[in-house]
């Protein structure tokens, strides 16, 4: 397992994994078509890791061109990045989800059998485990009632990889459940970079921090925890790129069709966060309650027994540390990628 084809590698969570990939001795080729990540990635990512990074400008929906990408390199492994994330947006077009995210994966599935490389690590979501209010969620729980069709992507991509490994038992496939992802690059130079305004909790709080952003809206604080405020688990995102790198290597073992929680375990509200940011910052973060936003749970939290023990991985990072680094990259780059 060397060459390792990254589709999306150029967003949050890829980019992160792109440079732990080179620090470990791969060799990873980003496609991505920078249609919500910049291309300023690949020159810090080379400034970071001092080697070149291969990379190809390129929609996944392109079936031609990644054959063609399948022919010019010998590919290992895949890890699948390239999907739409936003589930607000999600609600608004799900056509334009569903297109994407499911057609994006099917075409590269496609590819990939044809060229007889069957080992693929898809990024996941803790959201497919719906609504529901039995905490910690383990992988063994039933997938639950999904409220946007961003989650839905997520669902029915999982049921497509479980459908593929059973018809071949030559396939080797990971899917990584992701909690709530915090943090950055200790060198402040990759980040979260969202489009317009957040959806989620913590660049809301580092944009309030910096001033772009008047107040928090505290989305209900009415629930049953332990200060009414929403439960999450944040989980650096240097562990979940960790978590990636012990995916590929498990590829070495047995194949199967495996499923893995990426979590601490540990839940914090959004009051924890505030308060969290409040330190780490310095400065006040004005916060307003409002009511509950819809499709919201109480508390989501995850045993990741089963990845510590089968791959050998645990998160390492606190909540301070995710803090610290996501406000490092914040105020070093206030509006992002953008100058
Ligand atoms: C959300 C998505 C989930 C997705 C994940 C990706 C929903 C319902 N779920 O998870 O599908 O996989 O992002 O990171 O959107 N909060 C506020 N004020 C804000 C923003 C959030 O109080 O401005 C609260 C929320 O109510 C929640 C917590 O902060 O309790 C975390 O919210 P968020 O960062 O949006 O993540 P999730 O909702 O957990």
């Amino acid at each position: 397992m060397k060459t390792i084809l990254v589709p999306g590698g150029a967003g949050y969570i890829g980019s992160h994994t792109v440079l732990d990939l080179i620090k470990k001795g791969f060799n990873p080729i980003i496609v991505d078509d920078f249609s919500n990540s910049s291309k300023k990635v690949i020159t810090i990512l080379e400034e970071l890791s001092g080697e070149k990074i291969n990379f190809y400008e390129m929609d996944i929906k392109n079936k031609e061109g990644l054959r063609k990408i399948f022919r010019e390199n010998k590919i290992d492994a895949v890890i699948n990045f390239a999907g739409f994330k936003a589930v607000g947006e999600s609600v608004e077009k799900p056509l334009m989800y569903y297109e994407n995210n499911l057609f994006g994966m099917i075409t590269l599935l496609e590819v990939m059998k044809e060229f007889n490389v069957k080992n693929i690590v898809f990024s996941s979501s803790a959201t497919v485990y719906g609504v529901s209010e039995k905490v910690p969620f383990v992988e063994t729980d039933p997938m639950g009632e999904v409220t946007n069709p961003y989650g839905r992507t997520k669902v029915i991509i999982e049921h497509i990889l479980m459908d593929l490994a059973k018809s071949d038992n030559t396939w080797n496939i990971i899917a990584l459940r992701y909690f709530n992802p915090l943090g950055a690059h200790e060198s402040g130079r990759i980040g979260e970079d969202p489009n317009g305004i957040p959806n989620n909790l913590s660049p809301y709080i580092t944009q309030v921090a910096v001033g772009k952003l008047d107040y928090v809206r505290v989305f209900g604080d009415d629930y049953e925890t332990k200060d009414g405020t929403g439960v999450r688990d944040y989980i650096h995102v240097l562990d979940l790129a960790l978590g990636h790198i012990k995916a590929i290597k498990k590829f070495e073992d047995s194949k199967a069709v495996r499923i893995y929680n990426l979590g601490t375990g540990e839940g914090y509200s959004v009051l924890d966060m505030i308060k969290n940011f409040e330190e780490v910052t310095g400065k006040k973060i004005k916060y307003v309650v409002t009511p509950r936003r819809s499709g919201d749970i109480a508390e989501c939290y995850a045993d990741s027994t089963k990845a510590k023990e089968e791959l050998g991985w645990e998160a390492k990072y606190g909540i301070r540390e995710m803090c610290e680094d996501s406000w490092r990259w914040q105020l070093n780059n206030p509006n992002g990628y953008e100058d």
